[in-house]
């Protein structure tokens, strides 16, 4: 990787990341931004900008870099910007953010620029982390994720990590399992030090062998304790250590969930087929695009389908131009009993036409067959989660 740190005056101490052999680190000293030459990016893949204001000049140089070099991560060294001011820094085109030249905080934004380069590079087919997020809320972002991650995990041989950020209320938890999690994302993140893939193994949620979820903070005042850093650091351990990670990602344009829509392979917005939805997709989509999300990664899952929906499916795919990835049908019946239950509809209603696509969805993503549930497999697993 080809490393380019610009600072405002030369650096005290030259930082020392780990770098391997094939990467290259260089510094530039610009005392003013005006005028940034947008050349520097050219040469890097990432290019840190330090000791700079939150002003005019970053946000143009930041611009700069996004119009004329889209391959090159530009991130800002700040020690302490607002939510506001990381959501304009992110729509001026931001990769990241990094709070000091400190080795630690180096070697943490190395590792995440390091895992968007190996994901540009990755098949289309090659999708392992998603993030569902709800055009407007109530769309059932939280439904087919839980549902979805439920039917990877039936999948042979493959271990799911589902991943509650709906933050400060989230309930994705309540779709898969009646009990409740003894630990959840404040708890997780608390130990993200000594955090390895089999305490992370032991803190999630278990339902069934092969799925596990971490739950959203409990109460309020733990919410707070949620930070991107400890996030980022958590979906990099389980990417290594599960097959899929599925996020609940809430409505997604919260600064937290903004500063992680780049670390998932696919985005998939869940809208209803009504106006109010359409429209709502529309303004969200706008915002990724003004901030620079890759649009190749994003697609759209049209919930609660009934024979004669408000808005055609069509018009999703042709008003947003993206593509529909899946059209779930409306199962009134089976999603009320599934959260009485506290089991996804997969087990509730097996044979329903929700189930049938989102197993479909499933085998695809793991290129297996879909396993068609009887009765009886669904009893057995009632059973052995009882
Ligand atoms: N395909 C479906 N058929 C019937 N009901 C559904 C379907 N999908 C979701 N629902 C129901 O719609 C309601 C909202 O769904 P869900 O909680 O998943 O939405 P959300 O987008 O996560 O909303 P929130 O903003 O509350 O997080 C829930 O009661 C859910 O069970
Ligand atoms: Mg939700």
């Amino acid at each position: 990787m080809r490393i380019i740190i610009v600072s405002s005056a030369p650096l005290q101490a030259k930082p020392t990341p780990g770098l391997t052999g094939e990467d290259s680190l260089q510094y530039r000293v610009l005392g003013d931004l005006i005028g940034f030459p947008p050349d520097l990016a050219r040469d890097a893949d990432l290019l840190l900008l330090s000791g700079y204001p939150i002003d005019g000049r970053l946000v143009g140089a930041l611009e700069s870099c996004s119009a004329g070099a889209p391959h090159c991560a530009p991130v800002p060294v700040l020690a302490a910007p607002t939510p506001a001011q990381v959501v304009q820094l992110m729509q001026a085109g931001a990769a990241d953010l990094v709070a000091s030249l400190a080795t630690a905080d180096l070697d943490a934004l190395i590792g995440r620029v390091r895992e968007r380069l190996r994901r540009s590079a990755l098949p289309a087919d090659a999708v392992r982390s998603l993030g569902l997020v709800a055009a407007k809320g109530g769309d059932g972002a939280t439904c087919i994720a839980a549902n979805l991650a439920a039917a990877l995990a039936r999948c042979p041989a493959t271990r799911v990590m589902a991943i509650d950020l709906s933050l400060p209320f989230g309930d994705l938890e309540i779709h898969l399992s009646g009990e409740q999690a003894q630990h959840d994302l404040a708890d997780v993140l608390a130990q993200i030090e000594r955090l390895d893939a089999s305490l992370l193994d032991t803190l999630a949620h278990p339902v069934g062998e092969q799925l596990r979820v971490v739950a959203s903070p409990a109460d309020f005042q733990r919410f707070i304790d949620v930070r991107p850093a400890l996030v980022e650091r958590l979906l990099t351990l389980a990417g290594e250590s599960y097959r899929f990670v599925v996020a609940d990602l809430g409505t997604g344009t919260d600064p937290l969930t903004l500063s992680l829509l780049g670390r998932f392979d696919q985005l998939l917005m869940v809208t209803t087929p009504d106006i109010a939805s359409l429209r709502r997709a529309a303004k969200v989509i706008r915002m990724w695009q003004s901030m620079g999300v890759d649009m190749a990664r994003v697609g759209l899952v049209v919930n609660r389908v009934t024979a004669r929906p408000e808005v055609p499916v069509a018009r999703f795919a042709a008003t947003l131009g993206l593509p529909v990835v899946r059209e779930i049908a409306d199962e009134p019946e089976g999603v009320s009993e599934s959260l009485l239950e506290g089991a996804p509809v997969l087990v509730t209603a097996p044979a329903s036409a929700f189930s049938r696509a989102i197993r479909r969805w499933a085998a695809d993503l793991a290129g297996t067959h879909p396993i068609e549930e009887s009765l009886w497999t669904s009893f057995k697993q009632l059973w052995r989660a009882a």
